[in-house]
């Protein structure tokens, strides 16, 4: 059976230690895995601008051994001239054993999935989800803490539309004795469907607007940036446009031992004035996120390496990584 990733509940919790174990041995051995996916291709069909996930994506399947083809600006491929995604994933389908899709409306991966032939990985749809840099996410958090339990998150800014908080409250809220405090104002908070799982599943949750009140009782903050591009109304954004600001004074609230996470870019909500704060592990991210996409690519490509069969389930990463 074919198996796409398309949204993080696709992931059985079985799948995010593999992934969490396997990240962790590359990091540890990067040696190992140099060749293991010698032959294998990777397309990136990217209809949206991205850096990050599309760059760390490739530099993942170059590390692993295999090739990279693919396109970053939808203008530069067939769909300039009207080809529908069904069509482009069908025709790419032949020239690569997985492909990694980004676009800016909602659900076309999972459109593009039921044409494929080979597994398809969301890389981003649209305000609806972006699995893989849960995954980053994930691998940051248990870097830090060794756990992805009993933690109390902090989500602020833009919740409504931003794809990355979608994904990863909802995998969060999976672990026992997470709580989430989702600061925003009531424009931009977590869309309704969320709260009613959140809810229905009994996970405590909180929502309030004000970050410096907030921010004392945090493990994580999760900081994200207002998505300009998904406002209708680009007057509604102006007056949202620089809410949250976090620097060294708001800063000075926290734990000693929180950390502050951003799938990045950022533009105004944190302060570059916080990024030499030991607490600032948002570069730190965006390297683990290397590691997080080899493990993922390693699971669908059904490629085991050998010494990873007796590994601890989720051990505590022994590497150290510099900011
Ligand atoms: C995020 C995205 O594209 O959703 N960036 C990323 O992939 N690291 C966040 C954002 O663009 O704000």
């Amino acid at each position: 059976m074919l198996r796409h990733i398309l949204n993080i509940t696709d992931f059985e919790k079985s799948e995010l230690d593999q992934i969490l174990s396997v990240a962790s041995s590359i990091a540890d051995n990067p040696s190992r895995y140099e060749e293991v996916a010698k032959g294998k291709i990777l397309a990136t069909l990217f209809f949206e601008p991205s850096t990050r996930t599309r760059l760390s994506f490739e530099s993942a399947m170059l590390r692993l051994g295999g090739s990279v083809i693919g396109f970053s600006d939808a203008a530069c491929s067939s769909s300039a001239k009207g080809e529908s995604p069904q069509d482009t994933a069908r025709v790419v389908s032949g020239y690569c054993d997985l492909m990694a899709v980004r676009h800016p409306q909602a659900y076309i991966p999972h459109q593009m999935a039921r044409l494929a032939t080979v597994p398809v990985i969301n890389a981003g749809d649209g305000a609806n989800e972006h699995p893989t840099q849960t995954l980053t996410d994930l691998v940051t958090i248990h870097q830090r803490f060794g756990r992805l339990d009993g933690l109390t998150v902090g989500m602020c800014g833009d919740l409504k539309y931003g794809r990355t908080v979608h994904s990863l409250i909802q995998v969060l809220a999976r672990y026992p004795g997470n709580r989430f405090v989702l600061i925003a104002p009531p424009a931009l908070q977590m869309p309704r469907e969320i709260l009613d799982c959140l809810e229905k599943s009994g996970v405590p949750c909180t929502i309030c607007e004000d970050l410096e009140a907030a921010i004392p009782q945090l493990d994580m903050l999760y900081m994200t940036r207002i998505q300009a591009e998904r406002f209708e109304d680009k007057a509604e954004y102006a007056s949202l446009k620089g809410i949250y600001v976090l620097d060294r004074e708001k800063l000075a609230g926290a734990k000693e031992d929180m950390i502050v996470m951003h799938p990045l870019p950022r533009v105004d909500e944190i302060d570059p004035g916080v990024d030499a704060d030991p607490r600032a592990w948002y570069f730190k991210q965006t390297r683990l996120g290397v590691y997080a996409r080899m493990a993922l690519m390693l699971m669908l490509l059904n490629i085991t390496v050998q010494g990873e069969e007796g590994k601890e389930a989720c051990p505590k990463f022994c590497f150290e990584i510099s900011a």
